[in-house]
């Protein structure tokens, strides 16, 4: 038997619909979207519906999007396209302490080419203050660029709060929609951002294919160059069938959210119920409400997260730690959180999905369960 899967914000199977709308793309239509002949208009086609079906779901316009290689990808594009399109306006980045390395390591090699970082701070919870945000203004920014929902944690952040300040001040704000794309509701006009990263492989689409979404009048440095696809925003062949995917992908979040995110609730809200109302000795990390439906991370003490997952073969999931021999390496998102270090050394991430079942929670409460007990009762014995 399979491990149950519980690592849905690392990356999430292909939905066999999108597969399915894949399928022809890989035996069929290969032509090239820019030749004008019929098979190149074919495929011409099909890119420009998944451009709709991805501005249809995130309230843009079609020409708004630009297909990218993943979220990585996207980051970079939004960063170092604003630095470089901006840099007689400002050189002053604005980004939080809790944001993904496809973020932080954007900020510090912008640092090397002359730009400055701010990271604010985060509360308990993982949130970050917009007057913080507000406060780390100078005449020099020219960019905030915070992250919709975290991946370790699941905390949603105040986007639309903190795009109202930055709007204010004419500054531009990116938000890194990876994690919330496919989870929650998300449009660009309601959260107020210009720019907004998509990653394809966390929303039931294959790896390497991602969008950023690009408020008309918003102007970008090149970061690919070359011949003039995508508007002269991105050289290089579009990738048909990823792209196909992608689209497919985006529809049927358009159309299924609702019931998609009840059912990852659901799942979620059991996990956590079952591993928190016992005996066990454990600390929810991240917002209690404001919170990624399908998000648990969960730290328990006297634990080290990542001998109980090379223990727990049963169950794929990620730790929030690392335990050396002589020191313990936690995530710089629990750090910035300021969580325990007693809980923060055993803390694991448990993400669910669109297929988790009741028998799958079951399965990872019990194993779970027998062995935090097992060492939380060694601990309280002295062995
Ligand atoms: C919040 C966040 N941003 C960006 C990325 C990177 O996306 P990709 O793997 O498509 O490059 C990830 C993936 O782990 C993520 O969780």
């Amino acid at each position: 038997m399979d491990p149950v899967y519980l690592d849905y914000n690392a990356t999430t199977p292909i939905d066999p619909m999108v597969s399915e709308a894949m399928l022809p793309f890989i035996t069929q239509h290969f032509g090239n979207p820019s030749s004008g002949h019929a098979y190149g208009v074919k495929t011409h086609l099909a890119v420009e519906n998944a451009r709709s079906q991805i501005s249809s779901m995130i309230g843009c316009n079609s020409p708004e999007i630009v297909f990218t290689s993943g979220g990585t990808e996207a980051n970079n594009y939004a960063i170092q396209g604003i630095a470089g399109a901006y840099k007689k306006k400002g050189s002053h980045i604005i980004t939080s302490s809790i944001e993904h390395p496809a973020i932080t390591e954007v900020c510090k090699y912008m640092e090397t080419k002359g730009c400055t970082t701010t990271y604010v701070p985060v509360d308990q919870y993982g949130r970050v203050d917009p007057n913080d945000v507000e406060k780390a203004i100078t005449d020099d920014t020219i960019l905030i660029t915070i992250m919709h929902a975290n991946n370790e944690v699941g905390t949603i952040q105040p986007i639309q709060e903190i795009a109202h300040i930055a709007h204010k001040h004419s500054i531009f704000i990116h938000s890194d929609c990876a994690q919330s794309v496919g989870k929650i509701p998300v449009d660009v006009n309601d959260l107020g951002v210009d720019l907004l990263s998509i990653a394809g492989h966390k929303l039931y689409a294959p790896k390497g294919v991602g969008a950023l979404y690009v408020r008309n009048g918003v102007k970008l440095e090149k970061l690919m160059h070359g011949a003039n696809h995508e508007n002269g925003l991105r050289a290089g062949t579009e990738n048909v069938i990823l792209i196909v995917a992608l689209g497919e992908a985006c529809r049927l979040i358009e159309n299924h959210l609702p019931e998609y995110r009840k059912t990852m609730q659901r799942m979620r809200n059991l996990l956590e119920t079952e591993l928190t109302q016992g005996n066990i000795d454990s600390r929810v990390n991240g917002h209690p409400t404001l919170r990624l439906p399908n998000t648990l991370s969960i730290g328990f003490n006297d634990v080290q997260a990542d001998e109980l997952l090379l223990n727990l073969t049963s169950i794929a999931s990620s730790a929030g730690a690392a335990c050396h021999t002589d020191n313990i390496e936690i995530s710089s998102v629990l750090e910035a959180m300021q969580v325990p270090l007693e809980y923060a050394a055993g803390t694991i991430r448990l993400s669910v999905g669109r297929y988790t079942t009741k028998q799958e929670i079951s399965h990872a409460v019990k194993e779970i369960t027998t062995w935090v007990e097992h060492k939380q009762s060694m601990q309280i014995k002295g062995a």
